[in-house]
């Protein structure tokens, strides 16, 4: 192998998360060469699966809670989150509704379906996001959680946006500002200004149920959202 070869070949196995290699014993280059190629399979394997591994773990914890015991007792399961584990953005919305209820899987009723179209236009796709809620379980009539479910909850949406450690995190309407951000001022004056959050930067938009019931309000949608590309550096189509 060249040295220019070795450089490259560690320079790839350095982005694949490999830190350290193993020695090898009396030389052969293919011996030397399976020997990495075993540990770059191996600590890929574990890099890029510990953060999926710790979701799950975070999952079924989830589902045995009972911190709110009227939001226990009335849901049918808890909703925890979707999408990639390595996401650069994730979606933070409010609480799971009646088709999330159902499906254990957030923003998948009118609402997400919104969403997800706001995603698609972004160029992007619902499973390289990463979309979780303030809370895990439905409010009874999809009334705003509580103070005390919020604070119920928050150690496991903060645990799980530090599994992903997103660069970007886009808070949909007011609940989720709120509680991210723990702030009482307006999703308007919130809107168009950068925040920080655990070394992830935020931004405020309208909740996508707000759009079903506002239609204008779209337009302010789609320039949050174009604010958010531009800095994500992904770009859109001329449309
Ligand atoms: N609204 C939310 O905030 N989250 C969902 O998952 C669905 C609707």
């Amino acid at each position: 192998m060249s040295e220019r070869a070795v450089r490259q070949r560690l320079q790839s196995l350095e982005l694949a998360g490999v830190t350290c290699l193993p020695k090898t014993q009396g030389y052969s280059e293919g011996h030397a060469e399976r020997q990495i190629d075993s540990a770059s399979v191996r600590e890929r394997a574990d890099g890029s699966n510990h953060a999926d591994q710790l979701l799950q773990v975070l999952r079924e914890e989830v589902a045995g809670c009972q911190k709110c015991p009227q939001l226990a007792s009335s849901r049918t399961q808890t909703v925890f989150g979707a999408g990639s584990a390595h996401a650069r953005l994730c979606f933070f919305g409010e609480a799971p509704g009646a088709d999330e209820d159902a499906s254990g899987i957030p923003f998948v009723g009118r609402a997400g379906q919104l969403l997800t179209k706001i995603i698609e236009a972004c160029t992007l796709s619902r499973e390289e996001v990463y979309i979780l809620n303030v809370l895990k379980c439905r409010p009874p009539e999809n009334r705003r959680p509580l103070p005390e479910e919020v604070e119920n909850c928050r150690s496991f949406f903060e645990h799980q946006l530090k599994i992903v450690q997103p660069e970007y995190i886009c808070c949909l309407g007011a609940s989720a500002a709120h509680a991210l951000l723990e702030t009482t001022d307006s999703i308007g004056s919130l809107r168009k200004k950068w925040f920080e959050y655990q070394g992830s930067r935020v931004m405020c938009t309208y909740h996508p149920s707000y759009l079903l019931r506002n239609p204008s309000a779209k337009r302010d949608v789609w320039e949050d959202m174009k604010r958010l590309m531009e800095a994500m550096e992904i770009q859109l189509p001329a449309r």
